[in-house]
């Protein structure tokens, strides 16, 4: 596999080789509601890489795929409708982590991405030009195509009638889609869904689609959390398991049921423009001890504008508003020691020494979430670099946008409690 793409995305170059399920020896059953959570690099996927790769260059491919989310983020404040699951946006996806979800009567096991910041189920599906490994409605008895006249058509702007199938284009990415709006059972760990409706893709260019489809976590009309109200009231949380230990698996916990009872809460935000991503009230940030000078601006909510703070789990490394990176970066600098700095793609702050790094706090209202090393430092595999694992906004790119990224989630459970409009964090090693 040619992996110097570079107008391409390293996940979505991924994506496109051919797809198999979970390698055998990780093959045990989801429980009860909660499904396991994969990285896409891990020894589980089969979406890693057959060849290895420097660590530089994983590292610069995750800033690309990253930029191109920023993107996509940038992409959403313009529109002023709520968005389901077609638009003309540009969506984009950096598929880290994986869930297996099981399709259709008998089922079908799917690898889909999981996205916490996009409200759309896609599926490639049977007569997919474009597509790779597909799931085969077909051999499905619970099966069915929406109709053009159908309730859930109205939900999606700009869908077409193909005969008398309800259909929408959207791009995606670089990628465009055409997809039938389709239902089927749906089961997530031990729970069947019935009726579950998505967008089962007939056509798609580009490489941008993860190979096996995408599971939307984010709250907008025909998402997950939407259809299925009644099951799980709006309530998820899940561990991301660490990139650096591969061979585990975190969890993906759906309902109100095993929750973690006392977690520190924030209040969630909503924002009408940019209705499927969680937004939080991010007030200062701490390095080691010390409450760094921030401006007000760089932290406030504006829902006109975007502006603001979001928990992302498709972003890899955290991105700050310039001046509150600059803040930060120039106190972690002075906390680590008077050491040369050198700097990595978009990392600025590296080092080619063994270093003692102070903690990082993000102080959210209600709610402190202290980084350890762990959270904040990347290492080269040879140990000689390390990196502050953070980066500022750049111009015009989501450049209003605070992005708390998988990594600083990672070891973290993090809890999405719609009903109660609260997000909590708390230290848990899934891996
Ligand atoms: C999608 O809809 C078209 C009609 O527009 C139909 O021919 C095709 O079979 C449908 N695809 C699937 C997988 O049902
Ligand atoms: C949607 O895409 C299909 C397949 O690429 C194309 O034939 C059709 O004209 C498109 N429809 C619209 C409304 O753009
Ligand atoms: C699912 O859809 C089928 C066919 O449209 C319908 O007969 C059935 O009642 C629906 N089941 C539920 C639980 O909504
Ligand atoms: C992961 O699992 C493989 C195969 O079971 C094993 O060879 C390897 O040492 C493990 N790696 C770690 C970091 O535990
Ligand atoms: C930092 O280190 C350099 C070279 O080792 C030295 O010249 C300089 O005086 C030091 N600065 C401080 C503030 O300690
Ligand atoms: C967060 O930390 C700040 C400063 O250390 C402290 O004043 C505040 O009470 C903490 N908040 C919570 C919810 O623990």
């Amino acid at each position: 596999m040619k992996l110097c793409v570079l107008s391409l995305s390293f996940f979505f170059f991924l994506f496109l080789s051919i797809a198999y399920g979970l390698n055998a020896n990780c093959d045990t059953q989801d429980q009860d509601s909660t499904l396991q959570v994969f990285h896409i690099f891990s020894p589980c996927s089969p979406f890693r890489p057959s060849k290895a790769i420097s660590w530089e260059e994983t590292v610069m491919e995750m800033q690309r795929s990253d930029q191109a989310r920023l993107q996509y983020f940038s992409s959403l404040v313009a529109k002023k409708s709520i968005v389901p699951i077609a638009s003309g946006r540009q969506t984009i996806q950096s598929p880290t982590y994986i869930l297996r979800i099981r399709i259709g009567t008998p089922p079908q096991t799917m690898l889909m991405a999981m996205d916490t910041s996009n409200d759309a189920a896609l599926l490639p599906c049977n007569g997919c030009l474009g597509c790779s490994t597909v799931f085969n409605s077909v051999k499905s008895t619970t099966f069915k195509n929406h109709a053009c006249g159908a309730a859930q058509c109205h939900q999606v702007p700009l869908s077409t009638c193909g005969g008398s199938v309800c259909s929408f284009n959207m791009s995606y990415g670089g990628s465009t889609i055409a997809a039938n709006l389709s239902q089927d059972t749906v089961t997530l760990a031990t729970d069947p869904v019935p009726n579950y409706t998505f967008g089962c893709i007939q056509k798609t260019t580009g490489s941008s689609v993860p190979s096996q489809g995408l599971l939307g976590l984010g709250r907008g009309p025909l998402s997950l959390l939407s259809q299925t109200q009644t099951l799980y009231h709006s309530t998820f949380s899940y561990c991301l398991p660490s990139f650096r230990s591969l061979n585990f698996s975190g969890s993906l916990r759906l309902g109100p049921t095993g929750q973690p009872p006392r977690i520190k809460t924030t209040p969630l935000l909503k924002n009408p423009r940019r209705s499927s991503l969680y937004y939080v009230n991010l007030i200062g940030i701490k390095v080691g001890r010390k409450k760094v000078d921030i401006p007000a601006s760089a932290l406030a909510f504006n829902p006109t504008t975007g502006a603001g703070t979001i928990f992302d789990s498709g972003t890899v490394y955290t991105r700050l508003v310039a001046p509150a990176y600059t803040a930060v970066r120039d106190e972690f600098r002075k906390r680590v020691g008077n050491l040369t700095v050198t700097s990595l793609g978009g990392f600025d702050t590296c080092y080619s020494v063994p270093i003692v790094a102070p903690t990082i706090t993000f102080m959210f209202s209600g709610l402190n979430m202290t980084l350890l090393p762990d959270n904040l430092l990347i290492h080269s595999t040879a140990g000689s670099t390390t990196c502050l694992a953070l980066a500022a906004s750049e111009i015009g790119v989501s450049s209003e946008l605070n992005v708390i990224a998988n990594m600083q989630q990672q070891n973290h459970r993090v809890l999405i409690d719609v009903p109660n409009s609260r997000l909590g964090v708390a230290r848990e090693q899934c891996s």
